[in-house]
């Protein structure tokens, strides 16, 4: 033994430092850790996107997200299902569009047959309990790549909202209970409100993503959905600089006068400050979207022997619950919910 531990061990209490604070004694125990744990992950903080495709009985991978599968319809309600008996609250889809039904002004997203529309169908008539979330914004359908119409290079902006506004009225019509405008157009909160209330759908809820910056941790999501390789350009004359925090509360303000019953954060692990701050600020639900690349990140290097996936998941996780947030939208949602249900 080292000789100061001796000398310290041999003349007793006196020993070592005078403390009157000694944070440790908290955590020296698992009974003590849980007793003044602050923050805690449940499954009722789970909303889980999911890719859906044509076809049937089909499951492809998607290799920028391993362990994450493009599913057709039938496969998507064997999920919902699932989603459902883990107790996961909501569940929200994006749609990998054939590349043929693409087309400049992403008209496919106005076809009430279209992939969305038939698994929010689907799912609802199938697990009519759980909560079913919809995207708006172009992007899955336009030949460019673009959340909106694009002219001599330029997003039109009130041309977009007026397209944006019909496609929640027809994924309202399919049974969607939460549009969620993921476009960043200036003033569609407030015209898709208006819209659903002129229609009859004063019920459906509207998450914006209110704080959506122009991110690099976006990319495997749209491998995902099939539009990396033809997006022209890139998002940064709506989505917001990475650089801003001041801009994201003034974005957040506006949706909520506008009509947002809920706002998003988006990406999450890099904008922990973002969401404190749209908590402290506004008090009303928040959400955070671990985003394609995120979940990408955590499972290369998982993958590789590089850190514990596991226990990287459930800290990613718990750190959007301490930054503020009331939910996660997470590709680990079916994972997480596994792990919490086996009390881990
Ligand atoms: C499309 C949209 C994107 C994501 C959600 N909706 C991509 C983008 O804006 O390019 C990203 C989700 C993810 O990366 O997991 N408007």
């Amino acid at each position: 033994r080292p000789i100061a531990v001796e000398s310290a061990r041999s003349s007793g209490a006196q020993a070592g430092l005078s403390l009157t604070q000694r944070p440790r004694r908290n955590r020296k125990a698992d009974w003590s850790r849980r007793l003044v744990r602050e923050h805690t992950l449940t499954v009722d903080d789970l909303i889980w996107p999911l890719f859906v495709i044509e076809g049937e009985n089909r499951r492809e991978p998607i290799a920028s997200m391993p362990g994450v599968e493009r599913l057709s319809v039938d496969q998507v309600v064997r999920e919902a299902e699932r989603a459902a008996r883990l107790g996961i609250p909501a569940i929200s889809f994006f749609p990998y569009t054939e590349p043929g039904l693409r087309d400049p002004t992403g008209s496919e997203a106005l076809n009430g047959q279209n992939l969305v529309c038939r698994a929010v169908r689907a799912v609802k008539a199938a697990v009519p309990e759980i909560g079913v979330m919809t995207d708006v914004a172009l992007d899955p359908y336009t030949s460019h790549g673009h959340d909106g119409l694009l002219s001599d290079g330029a997003i039109l902006n009130d041309e977009t909202v007026a397209l944006l506004v019909e496609q929640s009225l027809i994924q309202a019509e399919a049974g969607t209970d939460i549009i969620a405008p993921s476009d960043m157009m200036d003033g569609r909160v407030g015209a898709i409100r208006a819209g659903l209330d002129r229609a009859g759908f004063r019920d459906v809820q509207i998450m914006a993503y209110a704080a959506k910056y122009a991110s690099a941790f976006y990319g495997p999501f749209r491998d995902a959905i099939g539009t990396s390789a033809a997006l022209v350009g890139d998002k940064r004359t709506y989505q917001m600089d990475p650089a801003n925090g001041a801009e994201a509360l003034r974005e957040v303000a506006l949706d909520l006068e506008e009509g947002a019953d809920s706002v998003m954060v988006k990406p999450g692990l890099p904008y922990l400050d973002i969401i404190r701050r749209v908590k402290d600020g506004f008090g009303v639900p928040t959400f955070a979207y671990q985003v394609s690349g995120e979940y990408a990140m955590i499972e290369a290097a998982a993958r590789n022997g590089w850190l514990d996936g596991e226990r990287a998941m459930v800290e990613s996780l718990l750190a959007f619950k301490r930054a503020g947030a009331d939910g996660v939208l997470t590709y680990y949602a079916p994972r997480v919910a596994e792990r919490l249900r086996a009390g881990a």
